[in-house]
């Protein structure tokens, strides 16, 4: 069982306060990113052989309770898919995709909704709240409707509006905020300590980089119990990059693994404040965002210290894509994938073109792209590969318009 024993606030300078206090930390944290410590010993890992599946496998290393579990939706055991067409399509023979949206609301995010609402059960606490570019939204809705809960969430004003219909669907409490993403945040964590709800805050709720931290552990198993050469990361506050390299440390500190992957994490070119503050060594400062892949569009990354520290102390770096480059990823993870990704979810296949030129991913390196988000949240930025082809009710109508491909092996 899991029981953090320590706790490390990063501040946004890169300083660092370790306490041994877990509530302390909590309270001097002031917008820094709270990092949970463990007993780390190889008994925290589970056995190839433990039968218990998802997230709650990992519970040596999880902030949790003795007893049950309660939240009631499967999240995790997400598919590392190694696909030749993709890997012919990239060049690069050992590449595997880490499927994160086959969760129950397609996105990375439902890991940390589950474990922030298991929480919640435990504690007896009713309401729940976040801020979100949508995808952390939608998953709280969705998950708290599952466990009996109420969600109040706050959103941007240009907030997709297909993910603002399943937040409405799954009967969330929706506060479209004027100012965007920033403001939102603010104001969520405002409402959460006036009122006394559990905020599921990115980087602020420690329990949310603590579940997405599973995502490594799995790569981990379902590659044979061996590290990979580099994990690519789509960056938006920056705590999906940081609770990856949080995973593979723990493997690390439990005697499992002994080496980390190096990690590349990847910005949009209209929104790349922590690639910026990785170039300049200096604190992140906000930026304006102007990309269409909404979940890497944060403006004023809450977790930019801890990414660049785990970036650099893994001896990966940052790359920046363009749109156009986006939209070429989610064309090809649907045509040579299988994978129909958001424009953030696809992000990180974007970068690995830019990576390679950089050196930082090799053709002959162990390589994992992490997908975090699914389309069907975004079909709109599902161009078709192909025209449809309109025939009248006739079969020699359907031989002509296909001609050759009708006898295609
Ligand atoms: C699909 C998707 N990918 C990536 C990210 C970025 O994750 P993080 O904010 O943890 O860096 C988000 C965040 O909302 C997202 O929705």
């Amino acid at each position: 069982m899991g029981r953090a024993i320590a706790a490390s606030v990063v501040y946004a300078d890169g300083t660092t306060r370790r306490f041994t206090d877990v509530d302390a930390a909590m309270r001097a944290a002031d917008g820094g990113c709270v990092e949970l410590e463990y007993a780390y010993a190889p008994d925290a890992v589970p056995e190839p052989a433990d039968p218990r599946r998802g997230l709650w496998r990992y519970r040596g290393l999880l902030p949790l309770d003795p007893g049950v579990v309660r939240y009631p939706l499967p999240v995790g055991d997400t598919p590392l898919l190694g696909l030749p067409a993709l890997r012919a399509a990239a060049g690069i023979a050992s590449l595997w995709l880490k499927d994160e949206t086959r969760g129950p609301t397609g996105s990375n995010k439902d890991r940390a909704t589950a474990l922030v609402l298991q929480d919640a059960l435990n504690r007896g606490i009713a309401t729940v709240s976040c801020a979100s570019t949508g995808n952390v939204a939608v998953s709280l809705a969705v998950g708290a409707a599952a466990a009996g809960k109420r969600a109040v969430v706050f959103v941007p004003a240009g907030v997709a509006e297909a993910k603002l219909g399943f937040m409405l669907a799954a009967g969330a409490t929706v506060l479209k905020v004027r100012g965007g993403y920033r403001e939102a945040f603010r104001l969520s964590e405002w409402a959460a300590a006036a009122f006394g709800w559990c905020s599921r805050n990115t980087g602020v709720n420690p329990y949310a980089a603590e579940a997405k931290k599973t995502v490594a552990l799995e790569i981990w198993e379902q590659l044979g119990r061996a590290v990979p050469d580099v994990v690519v990361v789509p960056v938006g506050d920056g705590v999906t990059l940081s609770a990856m390299a949080k995973g593979f440390r723990e493997l690390v500190a439990c005697g499992a693994a002994t080496r980390m992957p190096r990690l590349v994490g990847v910005q949009a070119e209209g929104c790349q404040p922590v690639k910026r503050a990785w170039e300049t060594r200096l604190p992140v400062t906000a930026a304006r965002a102007s990309t269409f892949a909404d979940g890497i569009a944060v403006e004023a990354p809450v977790c930019a210290a801890t990414a660049v520290r785990d970036v650099r102390r893994s001896g990966g770096g940052f790359v920046a894509v363009s749109d156009a480059e986006i939209t070429d990823a989610v064309r090809t993870l649907a045509t040579r994938g299988g994978v129909l990704a958001e424009p953030a979810g696809a992000a990180a296949f974007a970068g690995l073109r830019p990576a390679r030129v950089a050196g930082l991913v090799r053709s002959s390196d162990r390589v994992v792209v992490l997908v975090t988000g699914s389309g069907l949240k975004a079909p709109r930025y599902l161009a078709p590969a192909r025209p449809v082809i309109d025939v009248p009710d006739d079969r020699e109508a359907v031989r002509r318009a296909l001609g050759d491909e009708a006898v295609a092996r």
